[in-house]
């Protein structure tokens, strides 16, 4: 009654931000990420039968405000009558900083619940049960380059071309390890709600993907870069236009983005994007990577960089 699941969190280089649903958490836009190889989250989930109530550890701590979410995802993937669960959260990168650690944790949840209780889901239904407890888990379930995509009743979610096609980097600089102010989940109801670009932005995410598409399939560096950039920094006003105003950008960001700028008129291969936190990634090309690090370690405000390379989708841990 016990199981043990990794997984990456994915970087998306077409951004979800908006639902069409929110008692499903269905997202009201597609989206394209890469999955991340070298960061990872590790759940492991006991059923006991002698719990009364769900336990939750991370990274070693308890983990009580966090608890509520990951119950409500054990009921949907084991439905509310189930035995309650001790669970063990490992990450060996900071979380609630917009590095995605909700996508790892959550594919990793539904995951290792799902083997615990002796299920043999599909990993399009374990798709399906991370999305309801955060839109951009369901891409971690997949490897590579991965589409999610709105289908009538719920999402459709697939690789489009594996890591090892196109072996691209990603740099991270993270500028902050403080929690964001708010949740995306929250902050995207607000953009729906307030924004005055909201639905225009719905409105052109089907061009984005399929440029985006178009290039990942054609491994087309300069075109990729130009989407994603394009997409960012589209999805960013959007949040900037929300009343109340959704920023999660610090000085840092702003000067990494200069930084990448710089770059990029240097002849480097690279291209920047900014999830609901003020990290920066970077994509780049294998033989960039070191220049990239090197820039953005010097750039100030910088704490920390971290690279990766693009992984695979969630696992189950042997052993266990
Ligand atoms: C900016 O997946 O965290 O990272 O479904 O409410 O949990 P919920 O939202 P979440 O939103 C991710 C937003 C984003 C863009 C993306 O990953 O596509």
């Amino acid at each position: 009654m016990r199981a043990t699941a990794r997984a990456q969190p994915n970087i998306a280089l077409i951004k979800y931000w908006g639902k069409r649903d929110s008692q499903r958490n269905l997202p009201a836009v597609g989206s394209i990420s890469v999955t991340l190889d070298e960061l990872y989250t590790t759940m492991r989930v006991e059923l006991d039968g002698a719990l009364d109530h769900d336990e939750l550890r991370v990274n070693g701590s308890d983990a009580r405000s966090m608890l509520p979410r990951v119950s409500r995802c054990l009921d949907t993937v084991l439905g509310a009558e189930r035995l309650r669960a001790r669970v063990t959260s490992t990450s060996n990168f900071p979380i609630a900083a917009g590095l995605a650690s909700s996508a790892s944790s959550f594919a990793a949840l539904v995951a290792a619940a799902s083997a615990a209780s002796g299920r043999n889901s599909t990993v399009e239904e374990l798709a399906g049960l991370a999305g309801r407890a955060s839109g951009s888990a369901a891409r971690s379930l997949y490897g590579g380059f991965v589409e999610l995509r709105n289908a009538a009743d719920g999402i459709a979610v697939g690789t489009i071309l594996d890591g090892d096609t196109w072996p691209l980097r990603i740099v991270a600089a993270v500028t902050s390890k403080a929690p964001k102010p708010v949740g995306s989940g929250e902050a995207m109801e607000v953009s729906r709600r307030t924004s005055p670009f909201y639905s225009r932005w719905v409105e052109e995410q089907e061009m984005d993907l399929a440029t985006a598409r178009d290039a990942i399939v054609m491994r087309d560096f300069g075109k990729l870069a130009s989407v994603a950039e394009h997409n960012c920094l589209k999805m960013h006003s959007v949040m900037w236009a929300s009343r109340p105003p959704v920023v999660y950008w610090n000085a840092a960001t702003l000067a990494c983005l200069e930084r990448v700028r710089e770059l990029q008129s240097e002849g480097v291969g690279a291209f920047f994007t900014i999830d609901a936190g003020p990290q920066v990634k970077v994509v780049c090309l294998p033989g960039d990577e070191a220049r990239v690090i090197d820039a953005l370690s010097g750039t100030d405000g910088v704490e920390s960089v971290l690279a990766s390379g693009i992984g695979a989708g969630a696992t189950l841990v042997n052993g266990d």
